[in-house]
């Protein structure tokens, strides 16, 4: 047996949920794992070392577990990116299409100051409808994104592609194949 795990571990797979024929990929084990937790908001952080990251932007709602935990981390603020009715105060909406239908998520317009230098934050890199939204609301305020770091990629599904035709820089720690 390997002495250490590797993060994929961590990770539960759920057939069947929330439909029939998807592999539901749980990171709550990974999160409740002392080991694992700590061992991927280090890994999320390691390309950006050194870099300087003004605010941590989460992506509801496993990027609010991850994106908090990365922004104590390196000491800085942390900003929301909320599906849509959720913030109080005045925000920017962005509309972005799903399987079926479309989304909106927002961000209180007053959270990032024009040239602020972000981090990006999710669990999971899938079609990359949901960061490409929070990407264009932290553009529209003039932040400047420093690269957008997730635990999963699921390749198959495109959003490393699209996020690094945006110019992004895209980290994921592991990827599914067979999504
Ligand atoms: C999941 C996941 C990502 C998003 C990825 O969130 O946590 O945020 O989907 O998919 P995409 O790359 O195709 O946009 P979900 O919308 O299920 O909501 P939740 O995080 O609030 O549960
Ligand atoms: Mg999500």
């Amino acid at each position: 047996m390997r002495k250490h795990k590797d993060i994929r571990d961590y990770i539960r797979t759920i057939p069947d949920f929330p439909h029939e024929g998807i592999l539901f990929r749980d990171v709550t084990t990974l999160f409740a794992d002392t080991r694992g937790f700590r061992m991927a908001i280090d890994q999320m952080l390691l390309p950006y070392a050194g870099m300087r990251i003004d605010k941590v932007v989460g992506l509801e709602a496993r990027g609010f577990i991850l994106g908090g935990a990365i922004a104590h981390q390196l000491s800085v603020g942390f900003v929301p990116v909320r599906k849509t009715g959720k913030l109080p105060g005045p925000v920017l909406s962005q509309s972005y299409q799903l399987e079926y239908g479309e989304a909106v998520v927002e961000i209180h317009d007053d959270a990032i100051a024009a040239g602020e230098t972000i981090l990006v934050v999710d669990d999971l890199l899938a079609t990359g409808g949901t960061a490409e939204a929070g990407i264009r609301l932290i553009e529209r305020l003039g932040g400047e994104i420093v690269g957008c770091t997730f635990i999963i990629d699921l390749p198959e599904l495109g959003g490393r592609k699209r996020l690094e035709g945006l110019g992004m820089d895209v980290h994921a720690l592991c990827a599914f194949e067979g999504a």
